[in-house]
């Protein structure tokens, strides 16, 4: 692969392991981020400075690169939900890439479910709520559980489970604060197992490789936002309820008439029935693409991806899961506060089967509120014999880790307003 630029769209630290690994296959990789000081722009062969939420300003930096310093062979995102924004530079600058109208499609969870609809495939009840009298309305007309949710954001910012006793005016105005166009929908809650999936199509076959069992533990303690603790691979599903899931996830990536990409999931098999509750057109966040998949099925999803977006073919076979191995994630939810010390047990570094360690806050930081994912303060990926062994590990390790923290001088408000 020498030679060949790449760009990656965002920065993030949950992006590292991609620029790493595009790196080792001897690639020119670019980072775009709009912060210089993004934690990819020290390995990355050359910073350009872009917001990557804005479409066109991501294309004139990739476009004068690709003039003026040397041509970009491929454009992706990993663990950054820019879809559009990759999809229209490959589309400028004739890339692979996914169409821009399946990006724009994805980029907005109501056209997304309109789409879906159309398509035949099953999602949760929903309808656009364009104020607090209509939101009032629906909750009379349907009852609760529902899900208020913004239009357009990510990371479980502002996704408000909708229960009896809920102050409804806090919601619709909080919720509506995370949409960068002032836009708020709602849905029936659906119970049940929820799922993480990612899939690869390659030449219009999907392939799913990552498929892992949701934990929402927290949902009370964090109510009414709805909050993930991580997930547990392999699934405990019946085999039959993963195919009827992976099936309809296939099914909604061929209605987006995705020839070549990846594709992610957010699933619930409600009442033994699978429902779409989002499909994300990009590699995931929370390590599941870089760590998880590769752990559990000896696939590395993550370097198929880079592939991709270079247009170079994948021979099916390399997708083949080589094994079934367990992994846990979870993710350390300290106290918030202030920071006072924080204390890790040496075991940790030794384990070879803890995969990932990765605290996200240091003496003198505060920890917010844990109100969406990003805001979780650090997190671990374990290994082991069988599940129950991963999930052993891992918690042992967020337990005998020791995050102190105060909250003396702190009011609540403030503390929650910095993991806006
Ligand atoms: N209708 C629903 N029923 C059950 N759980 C839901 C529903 N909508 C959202 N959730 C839960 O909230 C999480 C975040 O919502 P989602 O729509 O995926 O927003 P985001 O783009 O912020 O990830 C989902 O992954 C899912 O776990
Ligand atoms: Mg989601």
């Amino acid at each position: 692969m020498k030679e060949l630029a790449i760009l990656f769209v965002g920065g993030g630290i949950e992006t590292l392991p991609g620029i790493r690994l595009a790196k080792s296959f001897g690639l020119h990789v670019l980072v775009s981020d709009r912060r210089p000081d993004a934690p990819c722009m020290v390995e990355a062969d050359a910073a350009l400075i872009a917001n990557t939420y804005d479409v066109d300003e991501s294309i004139a930096v990739a476009k004068r690169y690709h003039r003026e310093v040397r041509p970009i062979n491929g454009v992706m995102c990993m663990a950054t939900d820019v879809p559009l924004t990759v999809a229209s530079i490959a589309a400028e600058l004739g890339l692979p890439g996914i169409s821009v109208d399946s990006a724009r499609l994805v980029s907005d969870k109501l056209l997304m479910k309109d789409h879906l609809v159309a398509a035949g495939l099953p999602v949760p009840w929903y309808a656009a709520v364009r104020s607090l009298g209509e939101l009032r309305q629906i909750v009379s007309d349907r009852g609760y559980p529902l899900v208020l949710k913004p239009v357009d954001s990510r990371g479980a910012r502002g996704v408000l489970r909708l229960l009896e006793g809920i102050d409804l005016d806090w919601a619709f105005f909080t919720s509506k604060s995370f949409s960068p166009t002032e836009r708020v929908m709602v849905e029936e809650f659906l119970g049940g197992p929820q799922i993480s999936t990612e899939s690869i199509a390659v030449q219009g076959e999907v392939f799913t490789l990552g498929f892992s069992d949701r934990n929402y533990e927290f949902l009370d303690r964090y109510a009414p936002n709805i909050i993930e603790n991580g997930g547990d691979l392999p699934s405990v599903l019946l085999a039959a309820d993963q195919k009827s899931i992976c099936d309809t996830l296939h099914d909604a990536a061929r209605s987006f008439a995705i020839v070549n990409g990846v594709v992610k999931g957010d699933m619930v098999l409600s009442d033994g029935k699978p429902f779409i509750i989002e499909v994300a057109l990009r590699p995931s966040g929370g390590y599941f693409c870089s760590h998880q998949i590769p752990l559990n099925t000896g696939v590395d999803l993550v370097a198929k991806a880079i592939r991709l977006a270079l247009g170079q073919p994948i021979d099916p076979i390399e997708l083949r899961p080589r094994c079934n191995r367990a992994v846990c994630q979870r993710y350390f939810f300290p106290e918030p506060g202030w920071v006072d010390a924080i204390y890790v047990p040496n075991w940790i570094s030794q384990d070879s089967d803890i995969a990932l360690f990765e605290l996200r806050v240091s003496p003198g930081d505060v920890v917010p509120k844990p109100i969406s994912h990003p805001a979780r303060a650090g997190v671990v990926i374990a290994t082991g014999k069988d599940r129950a062994d991963a999930k052993e590990r891992a918690e042992r390790a967020i337990r005998e880790t020791v995050i102190t923290t105060s909250s003396d001088s702190i009011s609540s408000s403030s503390i929650s307003l910095t993991a806006n």
